[in-house]
């Protein structure tokens, strides 16, 4: 497996290029399956997730083309997508274990073939991540839902029917599954307590421009107006604020500097309030977010994870590694998830001063110094903090499975060079 060595101590500074979002493009690449025409998405980021996505797709019946595409002269890929025949209604285990959102096929398989086979995704580092109000949801529109060996057995006796669902719990997944069947559904579906994420607006922008009639696109209230059918069109993938605050916070830890080229600001408000209020300095431009940490010395701030446009738990783990730069204390305080501070113990064997209070809150202290350690982490996000630790930790951090990066970090290596860090990729190391 992969490994990533870091040499602490630069101060980053330059321009990285914000990729597309994987959280917006994994739903829209399953919602190409709700038409029999060519779905096109450009500005696609190249992960392990989306190519997971694809392959699912691919056994699906999808046909997939790529393309080499630029945006704003950066090398990006465009992705086409044609359902014409559908060769499986199922999302076998082993698609659905390796990547959970492999369960954004239900809602649009139930909306147009009636049926659905899915492997029922089991919890993972973060936590047990139940599907219940995505399958109770499905029901009230008239989905027949069975649980048989680990599998979801979803049917529809005709058009799914509109009707009006309060959500029990805001869910980005059942917001975006639940819409997805509602397009093609029978009357009007209104769905209350949805999620206001900027990938969900992103979906429902999309699915409009495919003949969908959504409206309330980016408030809690969702209403939908079912038509028979949709047709095809091109739609550039929304840019990815979580890859733009996990490098923000690369500059301000590191007290460097860095233009996010591509950024959203509007879909950031809280974590660069937070930044702001610690202590950097923060302008935007039309099509970018400056972030300038330069002689600053940052002082400690509270955050609490909550749905959009809350702080985003997304960045918890990377703003807990930047308040053990600050001066004083910090309350990191998570309600997502019941279970992401997995990151805290690699981070301790690095010098730091955090403690755990049950699975909800951490007191961060500032500390002088945090030196270099081999470390690995459980997932994704927490992946990046270790990195992030690493950049400003005196000597070398190794940080193993890097798989967790590469599904939601583009060309992570090659932009943290740019803007100066000392980084390096070491390909299938035997003794991981
Ligand atoms: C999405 O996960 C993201 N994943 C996550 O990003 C992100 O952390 C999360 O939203 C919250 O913002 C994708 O977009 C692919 P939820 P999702 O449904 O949809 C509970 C990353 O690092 N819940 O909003 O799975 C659930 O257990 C990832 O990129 C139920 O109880 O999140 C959690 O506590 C990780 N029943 C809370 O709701 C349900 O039926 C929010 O989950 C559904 C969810």
């Amino acid at each position: 497996m992969d490994k990533i060595k870091i040499r602490g101590g630069k101060v980053l500074e330059g321009k990285i290029f914000i990729s597309g979002a994987k959280n917006a493009a994994l739903p829209l690449i399953c919602a190409s399956l709700l038409t029999d025409e060519t779905v096109t998405l450009t500005n696609m980021p190249m992960l392990s997730d989306i190519k997971a996505m694809n392959l699912l797709l691919e056994q699906l019946g999808t046909q997939i083309n790529e393309f080499d595409d630029f945006v704003d002269g950066h090398a990006t890929k465009t992705y086409s997508y044609r359902t014409r025949t559908i060769k499986s209604l199922v999302a076998p285990y082993d698609y659905v274990r390796k990547m959970r959102a492999s369960y954004y096929v239900l809602g649009p398989l139930l909306a147009r073939y009636g049926k659905c086979e899915l492997s029922l995704p089991g919890g993972c580092a973060i936590g047990a991540r139940p599907m219940d109000i995505h399958l109770s949801s499905l029901e009230k529109m008239g989905a027949k839902i069975e649980i048989r060996n680990g599998y979801i057995f979803a049917e529809s006796d005709g058009r799914l029917k509109g009707c009006h669902i309060i959500f029990p719990g805001v869910s980005v997944g059942a917001t975006c599954n639940v819409l997805m069947a509602a397009v093609l559904a029978e009357g009007r579906t209104v769905l209350e307590n949805a999620a206001k994420e900027p990938e969900i607006g992103d979906l429902a922008k999309m699915l409009n421009e495919m003949g969908a009639k959504i409206e309330g696109i980016g408030t809690s209230v969702l209403t939908i107006d079912g038509v028979s059918s949709l047709h095809g069109t091109v739609h550039k993938v929304i840019a990815d604020r979580i890859e733009a605050g996990s490098y923000a916070v690369a500059a301000a830890i590191t007290r460097g500097k860095i233009e996010l080229v591509n950024a959203r600001p509007e879909t950031l408000r809280q974590p660069l309030q937070v930044l702001k209020d610690m202590g950097v300095r923060i302008s935007e431009t039309d099509n970018s977010i400056i972030v300038d940490a330069k002689g600053c010395r940052l002082v400690g701030k509270d955050i609490m994870t909550e749905p959009f446009p809350g702080f985003p738990t997304d960045l918890q783990a990377q703003f807990l590694a930047l308040m053990l730069t600050a001066e004083g204390a910090s309350m990191v305080t998570e309600t997502i998830f019941e279970n992401r501070f997995m990151h805290v113990p690699e981070l301790l064997r690095m010098g730091a001063n955090i403690n755990v209070h049950g699975h909800a809150s951490a007191i961060v202290r500032g500390v002088k110094k945090l030196s270099g350690a081999p470390v690995m982490a459980t997932d994704l996000r927490a992946s990046f903090a270790l990195i992030l630790a690493g950049l400003v930790a005196e000597g070398e951090t190794t940080v193993n499975r890097v798989y967790h990066l590469d599904r939601g970090y583009e060309k992570l290596e090659e932009k943290l060079k740019s803007v100066g860090a000392d980084i390096v990729r070491i390909k299938n190391d035997e003794e991981d």
